[in-house]
């Protein structure tokens, strides 16, 4: 069965049991500030889990275009891909268990095919601590669902990862795990989620390949082992909680089911083999891999390399379609090191490069475009693939003469006989030769290189970089003139009237001024009434009135700390630290009077140098000129502002 088949059944199927059929959403996210990409199903639907109502109804079904970075090394084994589909069925506060999982079984074994004896299932073991009961309805449904194809499932608790490789199998089906296992939130299990963050129990069923265990990843075998005979294909999660301000859970309005299944995964399991690039959409583009270098995929030398051009590729067709360019900041450097790497590996194989048109990595780009531009029509316009084909072959050219520079580079230090971890380090910054590349070439004139010292520098590279990127981020400002740097001022003071409204939990999470206006996204799990509103907006006018000097002071980073000075969360920031303070009304550069300061921040400016500049009417009127124009949702546990001085 084609993956576009496997599509194609799982969206029928649910339409015939009531659910609209909705588009996938970009993979960059529209309206998200806490991610770069869309990573599953339910990313775009939190508004609407959180209660809000969806204009489709409460049963939604999609196929949903996702990528997930940090998969990006693991990818070369037979499982992990940094693109994947995600195929996603919800239900709004309409059905639950009893519908959900019956739904999904009858879907692997009726419209797949799949034999009921090789399914194995999960359920949420309980968790005294945050008063989450064990599980047992979803347990006694499957007990009941694989009755019915006459199959005796019993039921064992294992508990821990830990516990699975000491328990074993145990002649069980269905296997009671903890919250590491068989809970679902964006941010993991219960203890890591963010007040206002939603997530509950879920259930998750495994193919069962019948491979023999590896004993390298522990004595027993389990549904959750690493070994690979076990591949995870669905997961229902039963939303039904969200983390409240004290730090316990509480019920959400309604009780949601968020479904999602692996396209690809169930793709493998639909041949029975766990390679999910031996799948149709991989075939063709290996295929073309083996012509043009003459390498067999069986191999173990290449296997990796094979399937690092294919994925790599994939995800770089589909980033590029959603607008992404290569670059060397956020996302434009996820879609680089993407087509350098596959570049990298296709050299590995040793394939015949063409050019243009011809190269060998924009033909690949061409096979996934033709795969999937039935299902994805924005792949069908001529404009759309001339894009992309550009691109990747821009920056392959780049990435030639990068290489070029660096060998050069690279004999030069070869020839005195050693490679110390600096000169590694200054082959990848400053010529962007990838240290793999070093690596080898090292090891074919038998010279060794300082891999701990060369990953100690790039840590410290990182440190450095976040810290000059998050300061960007944090002032958010489209440009420094006049109007903009007015609304900057303003969104300081908003931040900290937002604080004494809403409580000292909200913190900043993302913000954006243009001339017009300016943009806020902070945390916090609730909608903000009329009051609340009212109130921020009384605040931030008052201090306007108040006519507060802005002061900028630098002192080093501990300092700024102990007077509380908001900063990013998690952010790291050079030892010096710019830190804008605003009032009390006589502070100035000499003396800031922090203790006596109405808000401060990390921050780089610029800034009015008084607040009474952020009033420039010319007929002023007893009401101020600060007026919140829109508060939202944007995710779960953050609302966004948007705000104006008129
Ligand atoms: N949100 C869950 C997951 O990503 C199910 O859709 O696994």
């Amino acid at each position: 069965m084609t993956i576009n088949e496997i599509r194609t059944k799982y969206l029928e199927f649910f339409k015939a049991n009531g659910h609209t059929i909705i588009p996938s959403a970009p993979i960059v996210p529209q309206n998200d500030p806490t991610t770069l990409f869309t990573g599953s199903g339910m990313q775009p639907l939190v508004p609407y889990l959180l209660g809000e109502p969806h204009p489709q109804g409460n049963r939604l079904v999609n196929s949903q275009k996702s990528f997930r970075a940090e998969d990006i090394e693991e990818v070369g084994d037979n499982r992990h891909t940094t693109f994947f589909e995600m195929l996603g069925n919800w239900s709004l506060g309409d059905y639950f268990k009893q519908e959900q999982l019956p739904f999904f079984f009858k879907f692997l074994t009726e419209e797949i095919g799949l034999d009921p004896k090789n399914l194995y299932v999960t359920a949420f073991i309980g968790d005294e601590k945050n008063n989450v009961p064990q599980d047992v309805e979803s347990a006694a449904i499957w007990t009941k669902l694989f009755a019915e194809k006459g199959i005796d499932a019993k039921v064992v608790a294992i508990g821990s990862e830990a516990d699975g490789y000491r328990l074993g199998m145990q002649g069980g089906r269905i296997f009671y795990y903890e919250a590491r296992k068989n809970w679902w939130s964006r941010a993991g299990v219960p203890e890591n989620m963010p007040v206002g963050e939603i997530g509950g129990p879920d259930s998750e069923v495994f193919y069962d390949f019948a491979t023999l265990h590896d004993p390298k990843w522990g004595k027993e075998c389990h549904p959750n082992c690493d070994c690979g005979r076990f591949l995870e294909i669905g997961n229902s999660v039963f939303m039904q909680y969200i983390k409240k301000e004290d730090d316990t859970f509480g019920l959400l309005p309604k009780q949601n089911v968020d479904f999602g299944g692996g396209l690809e995964r169930i793709a493998a399991a639909a041949q029975g083999n766990p390679d999910v690039f031996a799948i149709d959409v991989f075939a063709d583009t290996i295929g073309l891999l083996i012509h043009f270098s003459g390498k067999e995929y069986e191999d173990s030398r290449y296997k990796r390399s094979f399937r690092i051009v294919a994925d790599h590729m994939r995800a770089a067709t589909f980033m590029l379609e959603a607008g992404v360019r290569p670059s060397n900041t956020e996302r434009g450097y996820v879609l680089r090191r993407l087509i350098r790497r596959a570049a990298q590996h296709a050299q590995k194989l040793g394939v015949e490069h063409g050019q243009g048109k011809d190269s060998m990595l924009v033909k690949c780009a061409s096979i996934f475009i033709e795969k999937y531009k039935q299902a994805y029509t924005e792949l069908q316009s001529e404009d759309v693939y001339q894009q992309i084909t550009d691109e990747i072959w821009r920056e392959e050219m780049q990435f030639a003469h990068t290489l070029e520079a660096g060998m050069k580079e690279f004999e030069k230090i070869a020839a005195t006989g050693h490679i110390e971890a600096q000169e590694a380090y200054t082959l990848f910054t400053t010529h962007g030769f990838p240290f793999e590349m070093t690596l080898e070439l090292a090891a074919e004139r038998g010279l060794d290189v300082d891999t701990e010292g060369f990953k100690k520098e790039m840590l410290k590279h990182r440190a450095l970089s976040r810290a000059g990127s998050e300061q960007k981020f944090k002032g958010g400002l489209a440009d420094t003139s006049e109007k903009t740097t007015r609304l900057h001022t303003a969104h300081h003071v908003l931040l900290k009237a937002l604080q004494l409204v809403l409580g000292p939990t909200v913190k900043q999470r993302g913000s954006n001024i243009t001339q017009e206006r300016l943009r806020i996204d902070f945390s916090y799990g609730a909608k903000m009434t009329d009051e609340q509103k009212k109130e921020v907006e009384r605040i931030v006018n008052e201090k306007i009135a108040e006519e507060l000097p802005m002061t900028r002071s630098t002192l080093p980073k501990e300092e700024a700390e102990k007077l509380g000075a908001e900063h990013e969360f998690g952010a790291k920031y050079p030892d010096m630290v710019s830190v804008y303070s605003l009032g009390p009304k006589d502070a100035s550069v000499e003396n800031p009077q922090f203790d006596k300061a109405f808000s401060i921040e990390f921050c780089g400016g610029p800034h009015v140098s008084n607040t009474s500049e952020l009033d420039v009417r010319l007929t002023k009127s007893n009401i101020g000129p600060f007026k919140i124009q829109k508060e939202e949702a944007v995710a779960a546990g953050i609302r966004r502002i948007k705000a104006v001085l008129v």
